[in-house]
């Protein structure tokens, strides 16, 4: 039986959203929104590889990490040549464009006769995304990703409110990231998640920290096999406060990995007592760098649905991650400005 996110008792609300907190600055430039065609958006990785098979997941049963698999600080990562795109990452360093570059001159007096669109479909419009992305310039491409509904767009936001769409989704950029595995279970992530996963973990293991994946891509169909294992084992409610229903699982949008920590045992794997594991605490610190949220977060439970995970990542780019952290925003929906998402429709 699938025991993914097995809970003990609820510990107190963790300070990871002070630990987190750190003087970062991030550039906010206000200005209009100009569409720049020709740089494409390089979104995805060259290798694809598709699961040929989901594996239930079963931490009972996980072996060892092996010590072979340790990645060296010093190994390049292999998929890391394309150069990564996260969209946070693309505010422009320049001034915004002006309607001077037409040749026409505008008068400054001239009303608006339009309002901008919403940089990010799907946020609200006041929300921090918002003018974490105001003044990006943006090619087409990026511009379709810039939404929340978006399955293919890093910035989808999937919660009890909003299922992948279509439900079965399936990335079609899943790579296997040369990451230290602590489960039985193939590791795959869409192909940006997995070189930010990469260095990641490479930087971890640098500093003496030995990150191990516990879970990564899951499909429908292996959600499907992990949720009714919990409503076996634990009833209904109880799943729904640590397991997504099938077609509402981060997991399944190839942007979400489960971490453990080679050093700590497994002990407190998918166990509240893993915020204590120094790996976890790192990352708490450390993951926006790479572009990770530690997504649901002690003190969010009515905002999230679920119980705190404190092992449960979740790729968004490290523009978006690194303004949450510096805003003290630990929840997504908070950042989107979206409504709280504490259960199903
Ligand atoms: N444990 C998280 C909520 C999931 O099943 O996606
Ligand atoms: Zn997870």
């Amino acid at each position: 039986m699938p025991v993914v996110g097995f809970h003990q008792a609820r510990r107190p609300r963790q300070t990871t959203g002070d630990r987190m907190r750190r003087e970062l600055s991030w550039p906010r430039p206000g200005g209009i929104i100009i569409s720049v065609v020709g740089a494409a958006l390089v979104f995805g990785g060259s290798l694809t590889i598709s699961p040929s098979a989901d594996s239930g997941t079963s931490v009972s049963s996980a072996p060892a990490p092996s010590p072979n698999m340790r990645p060296a600080a010093s190994q390049a990562p292999t998929l890391s040549s394309a150069t990564p795109t996260e969209l946070g990452t693309q505010v422009p360093t320049s001034a915004p464009a002006t309607l001077s570059a037409s040749g026409l001159s505008a008068s400054p007096l001239a009303p608006a006769t339009t309002a901008p669109a919403p940089a990010i479909a799907g946020a609200t419009a006041d929300s921090p995304i918002q003018k974490l992305f105001a003044a990006a310039t943006v090619t087409p491409t990026e511009k379709a990703l810039r939404d929340i509904t978006n399955p293919n767009s890093p910035l989808v936001l999937v919660n009890k409110q909003r299922p992948l769409v279509p439900a079965n989704y399936s990335p079609s950029d899943l790579v296997a990231p040369k990451i230290l595995s602590g489960s039985g279970e193939p590791v795959l992530l869409r192909a940006e998640a997995a070189t930010a996963a990469e260095r990641m973990f490479a930087a971890a293991a640098a500093q003496g920290f030995t990150i191990t994946v516990k879970s990564s891509y899951r499909s429908y169909e292996t959600q499907v096999s992990v949720y009714n294992g919990y409503v076996a084992g634990k009833g209904e409610a109880a799943a729904d406060s640590t397991s997504a229903r099938p077609g509402f699982s981060e997991h399944q949008s190839g942007l979400a990995l489960d971490i453990g920590d080679a050093d700590a045992g497994t002990a407190c794997d998918f166990n509240s007592c893993f915020e204590d594991a120094p790996a976890a605490q790192w990352v708490a610190t450390h993951g926006s760098e790479f572009g990770f949220l530690v997504r649901y977060q002690s003190g969010d439970e009515s905002i999230t649905g679920y119980l705190a995970e404190p092992w449960h990542l979740r790729y968004v780019g490290t523009g978006v991650a690194q303004d949450m952290q510096a805003l003290g925003i630990s929840s997504y929906e908070k950042y989107l400005g979206v409504p709280d998402a504490p259960g199903y429709k």
